[in-house]
């Protein structure tokens, strides 16, 4: 079943606790926490304290988007603040592999993550390093924009190659993502939707997670 990672970067930065639990209680499988540094995207939202702080209001897992120049750097320190997959950005550093290899060394999930302009041929030569593709739908650094539909193509093709090569990797699509482009995510092969807008912009936050899930109300 496609799992659904509310994205906090939506909710009320001063209600956060709140808000991780109210997604909880929604049956969002996995939290979606989008760290910004003001250089590899051109905004900031929230680091190390602030997941550490979060990690006591709920025990679904803490999925870690790490929108960060050279993330190598602070994997260690994400991970002790309670990241349980960790997602670094292609673009962001100069060794992917590296970065990748250490959170599994960590114990935590890897996750490699490429920008809409980026080809999925950019990412084939490091597959057996990931466990999970962030396929961005939207340019990083801010919510609330639309799904650039040629971007759920690289989902497709992603997938075959996954199948092809007989790889255990997971894809994860974010950006854009509503009840509408959510199905049409699903059918390109995401097993992993965000959502950010469209979970706290909703009156029944319940009812719209099983819509991305593609679950009737
Ligand atoms: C954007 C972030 C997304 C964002 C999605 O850089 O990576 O996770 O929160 O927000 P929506 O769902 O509103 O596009
Ligand atoms: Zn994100």
């Amino acid at each position: 079943m496609t799992r659904i990672a509310p994205s906090l970067l939506s909710c009320d930065f001063a209600e956060m606790g709140a808000a991780i639990r109210k997604i909880t209680a929604a049956g969002a499988d996995v939290a979606h926490l989008d760290v910004m540094d003001g250089l590899f995207v051109p905004n900031i939202s929230f680091g190390i304290p602030v997941i550490a702080a979060l990690r006591k209001h709920t025990e679904i897992p803490f999925d870690v988007h790490l929108m960060i120049e050279r993330p190598e750097r602070y994997i260690d320190r994400f991970v002790a603040a309670g990241a349980d997959w960790v997602t670094i950005h292609y673009e962001a550093t100069e060794d992917p592999t590296a970065a990748l290899e250490a959170i599994r060394a960590a114990g935590k999930i890897a996750g490699l993550s490429i920008k809409p302009a980026t080809p999925i041929e950019a990412i084939l030569p490091i597959l057996p390093h990931c466990d999970m593709i962030l396929v961005m739908t939207v340019e990083p650094g801010f919510g609330g924009q639309s799904l650039i539909p040629e971007c759920l193509d690289k989902v497709s093709l992603l997938k075959k190659e996954i199948a092809a090569r007989g790889l255990d990797i997971f894809i994860e699509v974010d950006g854009g993502i509503n009840e509408k482009t959510a199905a049409l995510a699903r059918k390109a092969g995401a097993d992993v939707l965000v959502a950010g807008s469209s979970v706290f912009g909703a009156a029944d936050m319940k009812a719209a997670i099983d819509a991305l899930r593609g679950e009737g109300i």
